[in-house]
């Protein structure tokens, strides 16, 4: 097998994903712990102490040197933890959508931020072992990833504001139902262009990762057409609305001047999430626009 160069901006883009998604998951475990009955001392424990942790790595994270051993050795010590927080998100999941445990967080934004998680660390362990997605594919499944997560956040904005705020409630419901719009979109095109992405969501989850079965590499490489440039900017379009929508909603709140269940670190957090989310796809536009299309 052809051995890939390591990519060149490998130090630069896993500092760029700790110091940001570290902060992020001890902010999580900070929501969970918020939200727990508050007999579960079992999972509060475990919530205080994985706060900690990712606290601890994102300070370790701000003080990596550029060099090569050291970010790789911080890629994998992060991937330990998502381990750990992956696991605990799972536990607590699993428990409220069997009813066995109560609590204040809807299960969707469990499952939301188990998805953060694990793209985080696919991402690390995209960085580690040197695997580069091909550009049409990557496109889409930033895109993907992205969409919905920024209609997840409208919704749990729509949902977390006083009901009595209603045309605030109105405009983040239509933001939901851009974003999923958008997102359908996308997976239109996703089958379209990276036909086998579509081929191994039919596969058992198990053989994920593993080399595909006979039979199942025959469909067309991943290729590049007018139209998925212009879907990113569709997409970092919407990103910028929800954006600004965000950033004067974390301006409302803090200044008390609306009736929610939104805390100011929340609102704080899913605005930076938007911000991540324009520089990813920003990443993703520069790559298109290089890429020689069909
Ligand atoms: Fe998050
Ligand atoms: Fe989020």
């Amino acid at each position: 097998m052809e051995v890939r160069p390591i990519r060149t901006d490998f130090i630069t883009e896993s500092l760029r994903q700790n110091r940001f998604w570290t902060q992020i998951m001890s902010e999580h475990a900070l929501f969970i712990r918020e939200g727990l009955p508050c007999g579960e001392t079992a999972l509060i424990n475990e919530a205080i102490e994985l706060q900690r942790l990712f606290a601890q790595l994102k300070a370790r994270a701000d003080q990596t040197p550029r060099d090569q051993a050291a970010v790789c050795a911080l890629n994998r010590d992060v991937i330990q933890a998502l381990d750990r927080i992956i696991a605990f998100k799972s536990v607590v999941l699993k428990r409220m959508i069997t009813c066995q445990m109560g609590g204040f967080n809807y299960p969707l934004l469990i499952d939301h931020i188990r998805r953060e998680a694990i793209r985080f660390r696919t991402n690390l362990e995209k960085l580690n072992n040197n695997i580069q997605t091909p550009i049409a594919e990557l496109a889409l499944e930033e895109e993907i990833f992205w969409l919905r997560i920024m209609g997840d956040h409208a919704r749990f904005i729509a949902h977390l504001l006083d009901p009595s705020e209603r045309p605030l409630v109105k405009r983040a419901t239509q933001f939901g139902k851009d974003f999923e719009t958008l997102r359908l979109q996308g997976l239109d095109l996703q089958s379209m262009l990276v036909p086998r992405d579509f081929e191994n969501h039919l596969l058992p989850a198990d053989l994920m990762g593993g080399p595909l079965p006979p039979g199942f590499d025959n469909l067309p490489e991943p290729f590049v057409i007018p139209r998925l440039r212009r879907f990113n900017e569709e997409v970092i379009e919407a990103t910028m609305g929800i954006r600004d929508f965000k950033a004067a909603a974390l301006e409302l709140i803090e200044a008390c001047k609306v009736l929610s269940l939104i805390s100011p670190l929340l609102a704080s957090h899913v605005l930076r999430e938007a911000e991540m989310a324009l520089g990813d796809l920003e990443m993703v536009n520069r790559e298109l626009n290089k890429m020689k299309v069909e």
